[in-house]
């Protein structure tokens, strides 16, 4: 290694260390008992190949049997097999890269003479990870010298090129070259491959969209593309199983790309310091570009290409007592066994609120279909669809759900751009659906794009945002709940709520003020000596008095691609892909797989799934999460989360809400209409938590409309609890913001977050803190204006029926 490799390995080390002592470290790696039940390897294999999106193909894909195929690009060799930071950082027993999914495949010929020229490069140059917050974004290219190229091309049919991106936690990606854009040196790679080979195809192995306008300038040089994201473990299997055929491609965008960054409508107000302000309003992603830009999308949402083809035809659309019910026949007309998704849209009558042209309001996917083959699915959009949320009272009714006078009409197809009407319903009068209380909305003023209809066309509009007007003290007063008299201990133990031998309420009736305080933050440390060794945390049976009593201590684990221990354990494909097969099932399977490892392994709550909206395409953890769209993220995460919990134990979907952006994520405010709130970024959730019932919810660090998530009464009482009936339990995100509650002045930090029912601070204490309470929510009890005995009990009870829920 030469010196200034040397001094940057030194500089890198440090930074590392004073970095990780701010942040999260790496998990500690063991080397033993990696071993992966074959079935699952499988099962992960072709979860990694369902997602993946084919763009473009002039036929040279599939790649004929015994193709000789050159391999470019570094990270077909060095793949990203997913993003970093929380949501990446699983110690995996073994991935496979593009270059061995490859040689694996059977049916093709890899080019050593090429990858043997970049394992040198690899191993003279190898990859630096960088540390928490400083990953890098891509990987340089070794640099190809046109002959050898040129060369190549004499022995192989096909060139493979690969492009690929990172990102992670506490970062944003950015508007740069070797980010969001192309890279030099991966142009210059570009330009030689498709100046020497007549077949090319690109990979793109990336965890979240990118920019593509760089494709324009290829052409018909490049013959297909094939996004294959980042796909755990069996990233280069599953790639080399759709190259060669053995798979169809049947995955599909869950965001639009469009032409450059700047036509995101949220990419004026992203990476902001302080403050981002959600001016587009409920206009995220497709609904902004299909009503107001058309001619802004390159690949539209729901989009990608299979080898085979499909006729789609409606055989049946009625409305029904609770929606509509949808029957389509699939029939497969091509030469390949293939599977495809039908895609539901609604269009709304614009009229008196705005709406986008289009939003999606159900999918189904067909499973494999032979060639001549046919399968009707059914798809049901029930009549909350219809509804939007008037937060401004322009239709009569404030602050409630409406169905709106006028047409509304449903489309079928195979991506939001390419759709046929297939049923027309008109509602003669506006109807009030729900009526709610005003939650959560903004206390800034500040201007929302609306839809305007100009004749035939819909323009851009802005109105303000209707900002708060309720009395947060005198709703917290009034729904506080009974304190239950302490009787000190009686002998009983938790197993005997269970058991029927003593009721909840006389459970906790024992429990003395520390206990209660003990009950509601973790054991202060990540990797806690009361859990499996690199757990994110451990909480319930904190104290040797509480464990007396039968209250277990709960290990917590990371996250979204498989869980984060000491010990080897599998990795998933990432969120972005798992969504792009917009198929629940697939979901629910690799995650059930996953339930199993974590009894194994000593995990009773996944920190997943990652669901928050790919508002913008910077945000450094889309990878991690599903989609610009909430209805595919809420039921992707509902089977994400009916697989962790099918062996008892407890998912965690995140970060609720608005944690869009991960620049100064802990400092950022999301201002937001109450609209947007309900429609798009608490809609996820919503769906996730009543359809998938998880047990636990992380609050994000943000704050949303001026409130830290883990202070927000209105989140995580009056939506999650009062509206969605949420029966878990909450826990902050790891170490929260210190503050002080507006509405009561004896409660900061502890007590103003427990009187919110954010019921576990986590890990437990602050960083670098010793390992004692904080001492601010006993310090509130019992003085006026501060936290009651009642709300603690509160707290503890949807700890303790977390508890036996997942360890009886
Ligand atoms: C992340 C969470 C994660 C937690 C524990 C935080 O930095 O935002 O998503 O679950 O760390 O590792």
């Amino acid at each position: 290694m030469d010196l200034k490799k040397k001094i940057d390995n030194i500089a890198t080390k440090t930074a590392a260390a004073v970095a990780n002592s701010l942040s999260q470290d790496e998990t500690k790696r063991e080397t033993d008992g990696g071993d992966v039940d074959a079935d699952v390897s499988a099962l992960f294999r072709s979860a990694a190949a369902e997602g993946a999106v084919l763009l473009e193909n002039n036929g040279v894909l599939p790649l004929k049997e015994n193709s000789r195929v050159a391999l470019f690009g570094i990270t077909s060799y060095q793949t990203h097999f997913v993003g970093y930071g929380s949501g990446g950082d699983v110690n995996k027993p073994y991935a496979v890269s593009i270059a061995d999914g490859i040689r694996n495949c059977g049916r093709l010929t890899l080019d050593e003479n090429i990858a043997s020229f970049y394992n040198d490069y690899n191993e003279k140059n190898p990859i630096n990870h960088g540390f928490w917050a400083h990953w890098p974004f891509y990987y340089p290219e070794a640099g190809l010298d046109i002959d050898f190229v040129r060369r190549s091309s004499f022995n192989n049919d096909t060139a493979v090129v690969t492009i690929g991106r990172s990102a992670g936690e506490d970062r944003d990606c950015k508007n740069d070259k070797g980010s969001w854009l192309l890279a030099d040196d991966e142009a210059d790679m570009l330009d030689k491959v498709t100046a020497k080979y007549d077949n090319v195809i690109v990979l793109l192995n990336i965890g979240g969209i990118f920019d593509l306008s760089w494709l324009r300038r290829y052409k018909s040089k490049i013959g297909a593309v094939l996004i294959i994201w980042q796909g755990g473990m069996e990233s280069g299997n599953a790639a080399a199983d759709i190259l060669c055929g053995k798979v169809c491609p049947s995955g599909k965008l869950t965001d639009t790309i469009a032409n450059s960054i700047d036509d995101y409508p949220s990419s004026k107000n992203f990476g902001d310091k302080d403050f981002t302000f959600y001016k587009e309003d409920i206009y995220v992603g497709y609904r902004y570009f299909e009503t107001f830009a058309k001619n802004k999308v390159v690949y539209p949402f729901g989009y990608g290409l299979s080898y085979t083809t499909f006729d789609i035809k409606k055989t049946g659309a009625k409305k029904t007592d609770s929606g509509f019910e949808f029957k389509i026949k699939v029939t497969n007309t091509g030469r390949y066994t293939g599977r495809q998704t039908v895609e539901i849209y609604l269009e709304k009558p614009c009229e008196p609120l705005g709406e986008p042209a289009l939003v999606l309001t159900a999918f189904k996917k067909t499973g494999d279909l032979k060639p001549g083959e046919s399968e009707t699915v059914t798809l049901i959009s029930d009549d909350y669809a219809l509804c939007s949320y008037d937060d401004e009272g322009v239709t009569g009714y404030k602050n409630c759900y409406v169905i709106n006078k006028g047409e509304f009409a449903f489309y079928m197809g195979e991506n939001v751009r390419d759709v046929k009407k297939i049923l027309t319903y008109y509602n003669e009068n506006t109807v009030l659906y729900d009526k709610k209380e005003q939650v959560c909305a903004p206390k800034k003023e500040f201007d929302i794009m609306a839809a305007k209809k100009l004749g035939d066309s819909t323009v851009v509009s802005y109105k303000k945002a209707v900002v708060n007007s309720t009395d947060l003290r005198q709703r917290i007063i009034s729904a506080r709940p009974e304190s239950i008299p302490q009787t000190g201990d009686r002998g009983y133990k938790l197993s005997f709520v269970k058991s029927g031998k003593c009721t909840m309420r006389e459970f906790i009736a024992q429990l003395d003020n520390d206990e209660l305080e003990a009950i509601s933050r973790g054991d202060y440390t990540m990797n806690s000596p009361l859990g499996a060794k690199g757990n994110a945390g451990v909480f319930g049976g904190v104290l040797e008095s509480l464990r007396d009593k039968g209250v277990m201590p709960v290990t917590t684990t990371d996250g979204p691609s498989g869980i984060r221990l000491s010990a080897q354990c599998s990795l998933l494909p990432c969120g972005t892909l798992l969504a792009c097969t917009f198929n629940p099932d697939t979901v629910e399977k690799v995650y059930s797989a996953v339930a199993k490892e974590m009894k194994k392994r000593g995990s009773d709550v996944l920190l997943a799934p990652g669901m928050n909206i790919h508002r913008n395409p910077l945000c450094g953890r889309n990878f991690e999460y599903y989609s610009e769209d909430p209805l595919v993220a809420g039921k992707i995460a509902a089977a994400a989360v009916r697989g962790i919990q099918s062996e008892g134990a407890s998912a965690c979907p995140k970060h609720f809400a608005c944690n869009n952006q991960e620049f100064r994520r802990n400092m950022n405010d999301s201002v937001v209409s109450e609209r947007a709130l309900r429609e798009i970024y608490l809609k996820g959730f919503e769906i996730c938590v009543k359809e998938g019932e998880p047990k636990s919810i992380m609050t994000s660090y943000n704050k949303v409309n001026s409130v830290y998530s883990h202070y927000n009464y209105d989140l995580c009482t009056a939506v999650l609890r009062s509206e969605w009936r949420y029966k878990g339990n909450v826990m902050t995100d790891w170490w929260m913001k210190k503050g002080k509650s507006p509405e009561f002045k004896n409660m900061s930090d502890q007590a103003y977050r427990v009187t919110a029912q954010v019921d576990v601070l986590m890990p437990g204490g602050s960083r670098g803190q010793n390992r004692t309470p904080d001492g601010t929510m006993l310090k509130s009890l019992k003085k006026k204006d501060g936290i009651t005995l009642g709300e603690m009990q509160r707290t503890a009870e949807n700890v303790l029926n977390l508890i036996l829920d997942i360890k009886y």
